[in-house]
This record gives C-alpha cells, structure tokens and sequence, in this order.
C-alpha cells in the first residue's frame, strides 16, 4: 500500500505519476470498505485543521467527512472567525496550528500562503485550492475518468473548455501530462495556460508519453474525447467587472449537447468541479442573467442533467479521495493495510 507519511500535497507535482496512480488505488478501496461497511479507522487521535480564506461546500465537507470516518477531528477556521490574515501572519499561523495538530488543509487565493504554512507548520499540508491549483480536485476527476470508462488511463482523452488561466485548467493540464493521458485545452489563446506550465506540460509529456493539445478550435480538440470537462467562466475572489469580458470571449466554449457530439462518441462523458451555472437559479446567477441575458453558462442545463454528466459522482469522489491522501500522509505506518 502507498505511504507517503509526512508528505504536503501542495500542486500535483508533489508526487511522481506512480505516487498519484497509488493515491487514486487507495481512494478506490477506501470507496469499497465505506461502501461495504468494512472501513477500518487508521487516523484515530489525530487532529486536522481546516483553514477556508474562500467558500466551500465540497471541500470542506469531504475533508471532514473523510476524517470522521477515519477518526480523527477536524477544526474550520475562516478568516471571520481567526486571527489569521488581519491579526496574525501565515508564517505564525503555522507555527501555532503544526503545534496543535498532525494536519492542517488551507485554501485561499495565495500558492505562496499554502508554500509557506508547509514551510513553517513542521506538518504535512493539504492544497484545498488556489488560483493557482487544484490539485485534490484532480485526484476526484480521475478516480471518476477511471470508474466511467473501460480503458486504461493512458488511453484516456479529456478535454478542458473554458478560462485555462486558473487553478483547474492548470491542473488538468499538468494532472493529464504527468500520468500519460491524451489532454487538450480548448480555449481562446489568451485563455491558455501560462508558458510556463505549458513547457512543464510537454516536458512531462516526453516522460509519460502523454499527448498535449492546445487548440482554440472546438471540433479539433474535443474529437474523440472520452471527457469533456469544463469550469466556471469567474472563479472566486474575481471581480464582476470580468463577467462581460468571459462571457464574449468564452461563450462559443460553453458545453452543449453540440460539443458532445462533435467528440463523435456517443458515451462521452461530463465532469465539472462544481458549483456550476447551469440553470442560474441562484443569487449571482440571477444577477448575471439580468445583466447579459444569458440563462445558462459554461454548460447547457441539458448537458449537466443528462446521462452524459457524472458530476454527481465526482463531488462524492472527492471525499474518497481526500480520504486518501489524509491515510496516506498521516497514518501511522504500522497502522496501514
Ligand atoms: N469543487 C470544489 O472545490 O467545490 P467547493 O468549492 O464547494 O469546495
Ligand atoms: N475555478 C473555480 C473552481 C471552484 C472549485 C474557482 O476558483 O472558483
């Protein structure tokens, strides 16, 4: 079984494809025992601490949850509710919480704040999300490509549409580069991800034969796709002023039904982390379809309502996967199956 005891998850370039594809297999088992009521508790005593500078449903629940299971406790702390980023700096922040607990979760908009706490705390560290990454995320959305499909990962194609400047696109590209898949970007250009990350994109694709496509061409990039993934057009923390900018440049790259044919597999399958606008029947959705008209975004509600979409599995995937990575971080050991 995978150990990776003490170890951060800070990006997804923390573990190597073999350490990535060993967390995906625990998660898996970890599925199997909760599912046949055979999970046995290997965090039991330890304490993990929760630190949300942005909103969260899935996250913050799947970490709980995961851990409740295993037995340990979690705290939440939020900037409301701390000291920390008025009061207190991240650097102290962390010296206090590696003294209290054997983990700690951050998500905020900062990657150097997460590099920091892991730097300072004395205590592995989880990214629950920047800007930059998303990288539990991506452990849900490939534990989910490899339950809804029959091939191996490597001969799996995704294709990510949408803003791939921000914490997904860069995640799903480095995420399919670095375990050999076939993924493409389909975007305008200047919403690609940056050079950088490109380059680190195709460097690892030299070592894990993957394929890597960058394309603004729909039809191009989404042909024989086993996936089409997508993300919200404004991420957290972005100002409304960008809404009129996304939606011009990134409408003709919402999901319908079009797009999953144009991928010419009729078992084509959705995925989204989640919260989508899909049907706008919320607060800020309103608020946007009263400004632009639009009454669906990145995807269509007949895409993420119908047998294509799996999203649903996917959320449940990141308490799996969470799971994972707290068992192979913090369990002691001798402790592990
Ligand atoms: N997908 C995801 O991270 O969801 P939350 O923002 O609800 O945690
Ligand atoms: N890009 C989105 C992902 C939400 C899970 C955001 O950062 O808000």
């Amino acid at each position: 079984a995978i150990d990776l005891a003490g170890r951060h998850f800070l990006k997804e370039l923390d573990f190597t494809a073999e350490e990535f594809r060993g967390l995906i297999e625990l998660a898996a088992e970890l599925k199997a025992a909760k599912k046949s009521g055979t999970e046995t508790q290997r965090l039991r005593g330890k304490n993990i601490a929760l630190i949300f500078e942005k909103t969260s449903t899935r996250t913050r629940c799947a970490f709980e949850v995961a851990a409740a299971d295993q037995g340990a406790s979690t705290t939440c702390l939020d900037p409301s509710g701390s000291q920390m980023g008025h009061k207190e700096s991240v650097k102290d922040t962390a010296r206090v919480l590696g003294r209290m607990f054997d983990g700690i979760e951050y998500r905020g908009d900062s990657q150097a704040a997460v590099e920091e706490l892991a730097a300072q705390g004395g205590v592995p560290v989880f990214n629950g999300l920047t800007d930059d990454w998303h990288p539990t995320q991506m452990l849900a959305d490939v534990l989910t490509m490899t339950e809804h499909s029959d091939k191996p990962l490597e001969r799996i194609a995704f294709a990510y549409l949408g803003d791939a400047r921000f914490n997904m696109g860069n995640s799903y590209l480095i995420t399919g580069a670095l375990l050999g898949m076939d993924v493409r970007i389909v975007a305008p250009k200047a919403y690609w991800p940056a050079e950088g990350i490109v380059a680190e994109a195709h460097r690892l694709a030299g070592a894990s034969g993957a394929t890597v496509t960058l394309t603004e061409d729909i039809a191009e990039g989404v042909k024989g796709a086993d996936f089409v993934v997508t993300d919200v057009w404004v991420s957290m923390g972005e100002p409304k002023e960008v809404w009129a900018e996304r939606i011009e440049a990134l409408a003709p790259y919402a999901v319908t039904m079009d797009v999953l044919r144009a991928t010419g597999n009729a078992d084509v399958k959705f995925l989204h982390c989640l919260p989508a606008y899909h049907d706008l029947g919320t607060a800020v959705g309103r608020e946007v379809e009263a400004a632009y008209g639009l009454a669906e975004l990145e995807v269509t509600d007949e895409v993420f309502e119908s047998a294509h979409s799996v999203v649903f599995d996917e959320a449940e995937n990141r308490m799996h996967t969470i799971k994972a990575v707290l068992v192979a971080t913090l369990a002691p050991p001798a402790a592990k199956g």
